[in-house]
């Protein structure tokens, strides 16, 4: 009723309530510029395309849409060019209910922008990327924001020396919460420490560094092979010696699902659930990670109200103790140290191997099921049906 309301006078939904606390989404947003093809074209050749689209994109953008249709509130927090496109992306944020409030809007750079060609005959997404040297989000920037509206923090793995610097504020925020439930002994929801997860999916050595200060990092499958692994219980044990002590990884890999370990070692796996056909697979990473998100985020409310974990998914698949990954502790030298306090505590108790083993297998069927649609549309649906089994 008051929605309603709300979109008649205003034209737009209404915010979240203003103190249910969201899950905010560092990163970028750009214009996607997506080609509808039989085929992926033959160089130097003139093909007719089935259709032609333009879609907001980028990570931490995506990642949004997919929580906002998950019905978890959200907000995006990126740099906005205010020379081209502005008005198609802050429409089809306030269209997805995305909060965008604080994203600063810079002059004198132009929108990145992506020309993405997918084949329907191979499900195949290409993507050129232009990026017009927008700035970056500043630590200035961040720092305007009032923590206590968020209970989850993402980073999209990019601009890592000021990523560490917003970490470290988090942090900070992190422990003066602890110092004051000492003091009060409450164990209010809104007062839960910020889990803190970022991304490590570009071909770049350098997002190495955020690793020993993140609760929760997902591990793309270009990052893994850029990183000289082939699979993915290799990636896990790989990167589980760079992060922090009771950190959860999470590494998906496409058609052959995605596989985490908990904060004690243990490995859990799921397979893909691929539809019977794929029609748009750009995007389908940010699904699989904001449906993690989501799930995880959830069970972080839950569990601090004693409540059982999500029902979602009756299956159990392959339970594993990896003992190579569990003993392996040697840490690379870590090159940008920010004297981040909680470099050797996670904010993630409320993630065991059953917990994991449903998130994951959860977050391969919604991603499966973005593959059979044409953006994401369709999503809210499928969380619905899922969280219903
Ligand atoms: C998909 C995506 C696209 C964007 C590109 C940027 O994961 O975020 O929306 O064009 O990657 O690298």
């Amino acid at each position: 009723m008051i929605s309603s309301f709300y979109e008649k006078i205003v034209g737009t939904s209404p915010p979240p309530e203003p103190n249910e606390p969201k899950i905010l989404c560092v990163g970028l947003i750009c214009l996607d510029i997506v080609q509808v093809c039989k085929t992926f074209p033959v160089e130097d050749s003139d093909q007719r395309c089935i259709e032609h689209r333009w879609q907001r994109g980028g990570n931490a953008s995506n990642n949004c849409t997919v929580l906002s249709l998950a019905k978890t509130p959200c907000e995006f927090m990126g740099t906005l060019s205010s020379e081209q496109h502005l008005s198609f992306l802050q429409d089809d944020m306030r269209k997805y209910k995305i909060n965008f409030a604080h994203c600063p809007m810079l002059e004198g750079a132009g929108c990145p922008t992506s020309t993405v060609i997918l084949s329907l005959t191979s499900g195949s997404r290409t993507i050129l990327h232009h990026n017009p040297s927008l700035p970056e989000l500043t630590f200035e920037d961040f720092a305007k924001l009032n923590l206590e509206e968020y209970c989850w923090i993402h980073f999209e793995g990019r601009n890592v020396t000021t990523v560490l610097s917003m970490i470290k504020h988090v942090e900070t925020y992190n422990n003066s919460l602890k110092n004051s439930t000492q003091n009060d002994n409450s164990t209010d929801s809104f007062h839960l420490p910020i889990t803190i997860s970022v991304e490590l999916e570009k071909s770049n050595e350098q997002l190495l560094d955020l690793l020993p200060y993140v609760d929760v990092a997902f591990v793309s499958r270009d990052f893994a092979l850029f990183r000289g692994c082939d699979n993915m219980s290799e990636t896990l044990r790989s990167i589980a010696q760079e992060a922090k002590s009771g950190a959860t990884i999470i590494c998906a890999w496409g058609d052959r699902g995605a596989m985490a370990r908990t904060p004690d070692g243990t490995i859990v796996q799921s397979p893909a659930f691929p539809p019977a056909k794929t029609i748009d697979s750009l995007g389908a990473g940010d699904t699989f990670a904001a449906a993690i998100l989501h799930y995880l985020n959830k069970i972080k409310f839950s569990s601090n109200k004693s409540v059982q974990p999500m029902k979602t998914l009756s299956e159990k698949l392959l339970h594993n103790e990896d003992p190579e990954t569990k003993s392996n502790e040697v840490k690379r030298e870590i090159k940008q140290n920010h004297n981040i306090e909680s470099l050797e505590q996670s904010h993630t108790e409320f993630i065991d191997s059953v917990v994991l083993q449903s998130a994951v297998t959860f977050a391969c069927r919604v991603a499966g099921a973005k593959l059979g649609l044409k953006g994401y549309d369709g999503l809210d649906k499928i969380f619905k049906e899922l969280q219903k089994v």
